[in-house]
C-alpha cells in the first residue's frame, strides 16, 4: 500500500519540527515543544477528516485492536466473530485480552458473510469483528444491522482501508470502534503506528487510558495524573506521528491516484470473457489499494500466480499459500502456541481450531488473487500490466 511512494519534503519539515524541540513525547512538556502536538494534531485532523466523533493515535494497528477490545470491555472468555482472511493480528488481538476468536465464513466481498454469523452464534458471543480486507469493504450494512438485531458490539478492523467509504460513510465508522493501521506498508504510514476511532466519548476517554497505563491526562502534571482503570503502554511517538500527519494530509492525492490506476486496470481486464473480480459493495468507495479477481478453480488459480510472476507482472498474491493472511496456513494459530499459557484454553467450549469447516471460504480463497494497485505507476507500466496479465488470464477463461 502506497504511503511509502511518496515521502517528501512535508514529512521532513514535520519530523524537524519535533527534532528541534528535542520533545519525543506526546503528552507534557509544554513549554518545550514550542507548540507541537503531532500526535494530537493527527488525531483532530484524522476525525475531522473521515467524520469519526474522536480518533486516539497508537503505536500500530495490532495496539489499535487491543486497545479497541479493552474499551468495549471484551475480555476472558467473550467469543469475538471473526474472519479467517485477515492478518494475523486481528486474531492476536482477540487471543491476548483473553477472549475466544470464533471463525465465520467470508464470501465473494473477501470479507465477513453476513448470512454466515448465525451460524457461529451462541450465547456467549459478545461481538463481531469485521475486518474490511485488501482496501475494500464487507456488507457492513447488512453485518451493522445483524450485530443490532442479536445485541452484539460491531467493531471494525479497517487497517487495509483507510481512506475507504461505504455510501459516503468511512469504514471503521460503522461500529462501537474502528481500527486503523499506518505501519510501513500502509495507505498512509506513520513508520509504524495506529489509531481507533470512536462516536463514544466514554470508549473514547478508555481507550485514551488504556493505551497510556491508565492516565486520565487531566491537567499537566503527569505524576499527579489519576488512574480509572489499569492499562499498558501502546504510545505512539511524536516522530511517528509527524511522518503520519504529513502523509494525512496527502490522502486525498493518495486515493485520487490509486482509484484512477485500479480504474483503467480494472475496465481493461473486464474485457476478458469470464473474469470475475471481487464484489465490492460500494465500489466508489474502494480505496483502490488491490485489484483482485477470482479464477474458475483451485487448480487454476496457484498456475495463473506463478505466469504472471514469471511474466513480471509484481505484486500478485494468491493468499490460499499464505503464511499471514489467511487461515488454512496458520498452524501457531490452529495448534494455540503461545508463549505462556492464553486465557481461552481454560475453557472447553473453545472452538477445534484445528478441524475448523471453512468451505466457503475455501472455495473463494483459493480461487483468489489480489494485485497490489502503487502510486507510482505510469500509462506505460499500466498498459505493459494489462498486455501481460491479458495474455496469461485469457487462456484460462
Ligand atoms: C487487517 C489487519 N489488521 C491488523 C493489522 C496490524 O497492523 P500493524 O502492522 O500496524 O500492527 C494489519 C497489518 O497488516 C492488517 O492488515
Amino acid at each position: 500500500m502506497p504511503g511509502f511512494e511518496i515521502f517528501g519534503d512535508e514529512e521532513r519539515k514535520e519530523v524537524s519540527e519535533v527534532l528541534e524541540t528535542g520533545v519525543l513525547f506526546r503528552y507534557g512538556f509544554d513549554q518545550a515543544r514550542n507548540n507541537h502536538w503531532k500526535a494530537g494534531t493527527f488525531e483532530k485532523e484524522l476525525a475531522e477528516k473521515i467524520g469519526a466523533g474522536y480518533c486516539h493515535l497508537c503505536s500500530s494497528g495490532t495496539a489499535a485492536l487491543s486497545i479497541a477490545l479493552a474499551a468495549c470491555g471484551v475480555g476472558v472468555g467473550d467469543e469475538v466473530i471473526v474472519p479467517p482472511f485477515t492478518f494475523v493480528a486481528t486474531i492476536e488481538g482477540v487471543l491476548m485480552a483473553g477472549a475466544v476468536p470464533v471463525f465465520a465464513d467470508i464470501d465473494e466481498t473477501l470479507c465477513l458473510d453476513p448470512k454466515r454469523l448465525e451460524k457461529v452464534l451462541t450465547p456467549r458471543t459478545k461481538a463481531v469483528l469485521v475486518v474490511h480486507m485488501c482496501g475494500a469493504m464487507a456488507e457492513i450494512d447488512r453485518i451493522r444491522t445483524f450485530c443490532e438485531e442479536k445485541g452484539l458490539i460491531l467493531m471494525e478492523d479497517a487497517c487495509q482501508a483507510f481512506g475507504g467509504t461505504f455510501h459516503g460513510k468511512s469504514l471503521g465508522t460503522f461500529g462501537k470502534v474502528g481500527c486503523f493501521s499506518f505501519d510501513p506498508v500502509k495507505t498512509v504510514t506513520c513508520g509504524e503506528g495506529g489509531c481507533i476511532v470512536t462516536d463514544d466519548p466514554k470508549i473514547y476517554e478508555i481507550a485514551d487510558a488504556y493505551a497510556d497505563h491508565g492516565h486520565d491526562h487531566v491537567g499537566s502534571d503527569r505524576g499527579a495524573e489519576g488512574h480509572a482503570i489499569m492499562g499498558a503502554n501502546f504510545r505512539i511517538s511524536e516522530l511517528n506521528a509527524a511522518v503520519g500527519l504529513a502523509q494525512l494530509r496527502k490522502l486525498d492525492r493518495i486515493l485520487e491516484t490509486q482509484r484512477a490506476h485500479k480504474k483503467e486496470l480494472k475496465t481493461a481486464l473486464g474485457r476478458i470473457t469470464n473474469l470475475e473480480f471481487r464484489k465490492v459493495p460500494d465500489e466508489e468507495g474502494d480505496s483502490a489499494t488491490f485489484l483482485s479477481f477470482l479464477l474458475p478453480d483451485a487448480t487454476i488459480a496457484p498456475k495463473v500466480s506463478g505466469e504472471l510472476a514469471a511474466a513480471g507482472v509484481d505484486g500478485c498474491f494468491y493468499w490460499y499459500h499464505n503464511n499471514w493472511h489467511y487461515m488454512r496456513r496458520w498452524d501457531h494459530i490452529r495448534s494455540l502456541k503461545s508463549a505462556a499459557p492464553l486465557p481461552l484454553t481454560l475453557f472447553e467450549t473453545r472452538p477445534d481450531y484445528e478441524n475448523l469447516n471453512l468451505v466457503q471460504s475455501d472455495g473463494v480463497m483459493s480461487r483468489t488473487i489480489s494485485m497490489l494497485i502503487k502510486l507510482s505507476w505510469n500509462s506505460k507500466e499500466i498498459a505493459r500490466r494489462i498486455d501481460r496479465m491479458t495474455a496469461v488470464l485469457q487462456p484460462y477463461l
